[in-house]
């Protein structure tokens, strides 16, 4: 990590007369070292995932995405989530004698190790665990009729969650292989996995369902696989401490399903929220702006509204790191929550997408405590028109830089809403 009397000699008079007004944290446990399984990190700042357009588009590595992850790396992050990687197809395909199947082995992203190649050789420490997750599915735990899109999916088969397992436990292979550090089971905000988990979208009656225990089995089992192949390489999941769904898993529930988390061998936990089906609920009731993203919330400038999934962690008395996501805006208030101990890391993805270093600018003591992240989910926007454009490039923050782009992205994000869940 840089340190600005380590520097000091290349600096100019100029230089100097700024840091001299600033303040360094290195003494802050945030910008001290931790460990998650086997794997230790200069710090407790992580970029959580945050979705590459351009990678999954092209399925090879592109150079703008390696620049970003070389800018993230040098700005001093302790460890970078890939945005997810899928590990099955899109959708189940129907072979020609009418089986459903999922597939891993077209899935491979040309170049990916580059992606782990220019993170390690950035001399910063950062280390980079790919997130996997599924490619949508035509099919799930039970056919709840969603009244979010009012479509209705069948029910997996015991065959086709086997082929599940089997996807994830490829997926968790080639990551090893590809040299990452670790990986991250994507397993929040409405992915098949975050649907098993849940006692308000897994309703199946069979040993996959009903009690925590059976919710988390499958879990159990693509970890118990995989660790046969990779041994003690880094297993982590993100997953909801809330679905913001009655029925679903809340403040209540979440403290023993996080428990057998952690006895399927999970070497961290990253505490997210949100399913896509609590958009239909009013803004009164959630309590946060509707946007198409329940775990990216907007309006959060007032302290009390930041960190917002803290109280969900406050019951948790778990032995493996707890990773903090969600509106993770001021490096003061992160310090305190580091030091009353029930969390161990700290994740952010929008406030990097503005500013990639600054971890390196909180440390050094540059500028305001907060981010100049204004939460606007202008990135959203960003995210879901670019698969649609011939050339999907990175998703950026526009919000300083063109008022127009803001404007749309704002519109957009309020018709969707509109357009998507109401009326009902
Ligand atoms: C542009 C964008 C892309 C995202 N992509 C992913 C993803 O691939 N996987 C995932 O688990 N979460 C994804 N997220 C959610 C973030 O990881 C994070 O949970 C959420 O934005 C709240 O954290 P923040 O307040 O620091 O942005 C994405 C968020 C944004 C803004």
């Amino acid at each position: 990590m840089s340190h600005p009397k380590e520097n000091s000699n290349e600096m100019t008079s100029q230089d100097s007369r700024v840091i001299l007004k600033t303040v360094s944290r290195g003494h802050y446990r945030l910008f001290s070292g931790g460990r998650i399984g086997n794997l230790y990190l200069p710090n407790r700042l992580v970029r959580s995932a945050t979705w590459d357009p351009s990678i999954l588009h092209k399925q090879k590595m592109t150079d703008e995405v390696l620049n970003l992850y070389r800018e993230l790396s040098l700005g001093g992050v302790g460890m970078i989530i890939t945005g997810g990687f899928p590990v099955f197809k899109e959708m189940m395909q129907k072979t020609e004698s009418g089986k459903w199947i999922l597939n891993f082995s077209e899935l491979k992203v040309e170049g990916i190790e580059r992606l782990v190649k220019v993170v390690h050789s950035s001399g910063k420490d950062c280390r980079i665990i790919a997130q996997i997750e599924d490619g949508r599915l035509n099919a799930r735990p039970s056919s709840i009729s969603s009244p979010f899109s009012k479509r209705k999916f069948r029910p997996l088969t015991l065959q086709e969650i086997e082929d599940i397992i089997d996807c994830y436990v490829q997926g968790i292979e080639s990551m090893k292989q590809a040299g990452f550090d670790g990986v991250q089971i994507h397993a929040a905000h409405g992915s098949i996995l975050s649907r098993f988990l849940s006692s308000y979208a897994n309703r199946r009656g069979d040993i996959y369902g009903e009690s925590p225990s059976n919710r988390v089995r499958i879990i159990r089992e693509i970890v118990s696989r995989a660790r046969r192949l990779v041994g003690d390489f880094p297993i982590l999941i993100k997953m909801n401490c809330t679905d913001y769904l009655v029925g679903g898993t809340d403040v209540d529930t979440f403290p023993e399903l996080a428990k057998e988390i952690e006895k399927a061998g999970i070497d961290a936990i990253e505490v997210s929220g949100g399913m896509w089906e609590c958009l239909v609920r009013n803004e009164q009731d959630l309590g946060f702006r509707l946007v198409p993203a329940p775990e990216s919330h907007t309006r959060i400038g007032n302290p009390e509204k930041q960190s917002y999934f803290l109280k969900y962690v406050e019951k948790l008395s778990l032995g493996i790191p707890i990773i903090l996501v969600g509106g993770n805006r001021n490096v003061d208030l992160l310090e305190k929550i580091i030091c009353q101990g029930k969390v161990d890391f700290i994740a952010l993805s929008r406030p990097l997408i503005r500013e990639p270093d600054l971890p390196n600018r909180w440390l050094e003591g540059r500028g305001k405590p907060t981010t100049e992240c204004i939460s606007c989910n202008s990135c959203i926007f960003n995210m879901h028109v670019h698969p649609n454009s011939p050339e999907p490039g990175l998703v950026v923050c526009v919000h300083k830089e063109s008022k127009s782009l803001h404007r749309q992205a704002q519109r957009w994000l309020d018709s969707w809403v509109k357009e998507h869940t109401l009326p009902n």
